[in-house]
């Protein structure tokens, strides 16, 4: 176990052995039993950074992601990377997206990325891909395979037939609840190449997969949601670890399906609602989610944040940091087999809900 995560265990962290029951040594004992080593990164998501006029842009989003990079900077020992998880941008403009790149490269370490919609709808991604790269690709990192996949996809017709600009096509996608949207998929090129780059690994290497949208159905309505979300998930069954790692929902959410534990990133812009308030539509948060109170209007980044995440023996604790909130982990407990808020998740422990007037 690295000096960080030990720390961060021993300070965060009666909760999460009590929750465990695992004393510290058997935590360390597993991780000599694969090939992998413990090691940590970090995750920030969802800035969407907003362009006015000439060089001004929305201050409270811009502060939101030098907030991340500074705190990411002060880690000690430093992630061995950084994961940026989709919308850099707010309607995809070239402006914002090279301004969240200038912020984010006051990072002093290395950063992957994947595309969100806000990043893609108005130029198809042209602009994100020349300045980024590929939009799926997968690496090795200590004996864990890392896949990076474009899930924010949509059928083409709706794409190129269906507007008369690439603004007014954003402008459909910028929203919450798109009525005239179009559902999220990674598509079957995307798929294809998924299923021969999982086919060069053994099946008990620990996967990582990081999407935009959840590689799960949440809702719809919202788009919290991959159209091919099954697809995606019998190519991973096969895996005996496999967690998701996604942003675009702006709140904590996890989940488990099988051998997959889901776990959503928070924003450094704004949250979203959960979708269970959204009484129309009934409840649709993942099974396992405990929602975290939010959020306080008072406070400009209350339910915002970033991640810092200890990869434990091929599975994740995800470490929420909440500026203006209090910091929870979500954590794999081995002897349920799914991941839990190591402090919240019993009744009792609930952070009673904030009044607004
Ligand atoms: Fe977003
Ligand atoms: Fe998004």
């Amino acid at each position: 176990m690295s000096k960080y995560s030990r720390r961060n265990f021993l300070r965060s962290g009666g909760a999460l052995l009590a929750a465990t029951s695992l004393p510290l040594s058997v935590v360390e004992l597993a991780f000599g039993k694969g090939s992998g080593q413990n090691f940590t990164f970090a995750y920030i998501s969802d800035s969407h950074i907003t362009h006015i006029k000439g060089n001004q842009f929305v201050n409270n989003w811009d502060r939101g992601l030098i907030r991340a990079v500074s705190e990411a900077n002060l880690l000690d020992p430093k992630p061995d990377f950084i994961f940026y998880g989709g919308d850099i941008a707010q309607l995809g403009k070239p402006e914002e997206i090279d301004h969240g790149l200038e912020i984010l490269s006051g990072l002093k370490t290395d950063v992957h990325h994947v595309m969100g919609e806000h990043d893609y709808y108005l130029d198809l991604g042209e602009h994100w891909r020349k300045r980024l790269g590929p939009d799926h690709y997968s690496f090795d990192h200590k004996g864990v395979h890392f896949v990076v996949l474009n899930s924010i996809l949509t059928f083409d017709d709706w794409m190129h037939n269906k507007w008369s600009s690439g603004v007014e096509r954003m402008g459909q996608m910028a929203r919450l609840d798109n009525p005239q949207g179009s559902p999220f998929m990674v598509g079957e090129p995307q798929r294809d190449w998924l299923k021969k780059d999982l086919s060069k690994i053994s099946k008990d290497t620990p996967v990582v997969v990081f999407s935009h949208s959840p590689l799960q159905k949440l809702y719809k309505g919202w788009n919290f949601w991959t159209d091919d979300a099954e697809q995606i998930q019998a190519l991973l069954k096969p895996f005996d670890k496999v967690t998701v790692l996604y942003g675009h929902v702006h709140q904590i959410q996890y989940n488990q399906i099988g051998n997959i534990s889901f776990h959503a990133a928070m924003a450094t812009a704004w949250p979203w609602p959960y979708p269970a308030s959204y009484k129309q539509s009934g409840a649709h948060l993942p099974k396992l989610t405990v929602d975290m109170n939010r959020a306080d209007p008072f406070f400009e980044r209350d339910a915002t944040g970033w991640q810092f995440i200890n990869m434990d023996s091929g599975n994740v604790d995800v470490h929420y940091k909440l500026p203006d909130n209090q910091n929870r982990i979500v954590a794999y407990d081995e002897k349920v087999g799914h991941p839990v808020d190591t402090r919240f998740q019993a009744d009792a422990d609930r952070i009673p809900p904030q009044t607004h007037y």
